[in-house]
């Protein structure tokens, strides 16, 4: 991204002098997928294409909110609640706002210009990328001195509290703490995390994006947040439980007669054996065995698939397809399904001819055309001066 024509472009818009600027990327997961909002592991790494914001105070009392990416504009004055604006995506900077103004933090007049490059809808958590973008530049110019967790935790409330959708913590977690070359191991119940190395010497990570519209999502996503709050009700007739996560695999198998519902049932067994592929695949990633991390990932898309019923016809194609092509260790999903992206791990040497075959054969079943990307995994947000 050309920042400085995107200052050139704020100071057009504006009219007014030099902002400062922001950066926050995109994050893919690796494995570990809707277990975050179940107190589970994850594995996600950040990216290093995402969200720059171009910022500068205006001395005046309203935030003035402009992007490259989309034409809708708004003006917010904050000496008054901030109020949702339909489906625009304001709404993720105006709920990070809401979120320092709910904290009691004196909020000050700006002039904020945003521009991504992260694939829309596609799973790699752009609206989360733009939360933490603007969480991290109001914290540094209204020097609130929020420590980073905090940050990560407000963006999360933004989405949850201001939007509504009742998504986990780890997508902010990623973007907000991410460190290049690395994957995020954490605990999403207690936040204790650790960086692994993503040392796949000879493999790439390559990103498959279906291009196929996450309609609904929002709505089939809270569905599936409530399923698991069904599940743990029954599972609490077992013993005191926080969250589903409390259970192991061995445990919930002994136990699973408690929840008489057969689809409540397997959103619960793909949550609990999830968690166990994501320790798994952390020490196999430990090891250097990528052929055990990829069989992982395999076997994650299929509990995704069967028992959790988030991936559909066009991620399943190119899942299938991609898990057979020649070079790669293992193909899933990746983010919150219903469309959106897959994640594959792909010998250097095979990236071409994986690119051409699978891109033929999903285009052959589905009709649409696929892009992939070569992920390089960068570091979370901050200022880039
Ligand atoms: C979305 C949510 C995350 C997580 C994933 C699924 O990306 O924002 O919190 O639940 O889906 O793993």
């Amino acid at each position: 991204m050309d920042t400085v024509k995107l200052k050139e472009i704020f100071k057009h818009i504006y009219e007014t002098g030099e902002p400062a600027t922001f950066f926050a990327p995109g994050r893919v997961n690796m494995i570990g997928e809707h277990t975050d909002y179940n107190g589970g592991f994850v594995l996600p790494c950040a990216l290093s294409f995402g969200t720059y914001l171009l910022i500068r105070s205006n001395g005046g009392n309203s935030i003035r909110l402009a992007t490259t990416n989309f034409e809708y504009r708004a003006e917010v004055t904050f000496d008054q609640p901030t109020q949702k604006q339909g489906n625009e995506w304001v709404n993720y900077p105006l709920g990070v706002i809401d979120q320092f103004l709910k904290r009691g933090i004196p909020m000050k007049g700006f002039d904020m210009l945003y521009s991504g490059d992260i694939p829309n809808g596609a799973g790699l958590s752009s609206s989360a990328s733009i939360e933490v973008v603007t969480a991290v530049a109001l914290d540094e110019m209204l020097k609130s001195e929020l420590n980073r967790i905090e940050i990560v935790k407000m963006s999360r409330a933004a989405e949850n509290e201001f939007v509504g959708m009742n998504c986990g913590i780890m997508d902010q977690f990623a973007i907000g703490m991410g460190k290049t070359n690395s994957a995020i191991f954490l605990n999403c119940r207690t936040l204790n995390y650790e960086l692994v190395p993503m040392d796949i010497e000879g493999y790439s990570i390559v990103i498959a994006n279906t291009n196929k519209r996450r309609e609904l999502a929002d709505s089939k996503y809270n569905e599936r947040v409530a399923e698991c709050s069904a599940a743990l009700a029954d599972l609490r007739k077992a013993r005191p439980m926080i969250d589903l996560s409390d259970m192991n695999l061995r445990e919930f198998i002994e136990n699973q007669h408690l929840i008489p519902d057969e689809t409540i049932r397997r959103r619960a067994h793909h949550v609990i054996s999830e968690n166990e592929r994501v320790k798994k695949a952390v020490s196999a990633l430990r090891f250097g065995d990528l052929v055990t991390f990829g069989q992982l990932m395999n076997q994650s898309h299929q509990s995704l698939k069967e028992d959790y019923e988030v991936t559909g016809f066009e991620l399943d194609t190119i899942v299938s397809h991609a898990q057979l092509a020649d070079g790669v260790l293992g193909a899933r999903m990746t983010g919150a399904g219903f469309g959106g992206c897959s994640v594959n791990i792909v010998r250097y040497g095979s990236i071409d001819n994986f690119i051409a075959d699978v891109g033929e054969y999903y285009t052959d079943y589905t009709g649409l055309t696929a892009e992939f990307y070569i992920a390089s995994l960068g570091d979370g947000a901050g200022s880039l001066m």
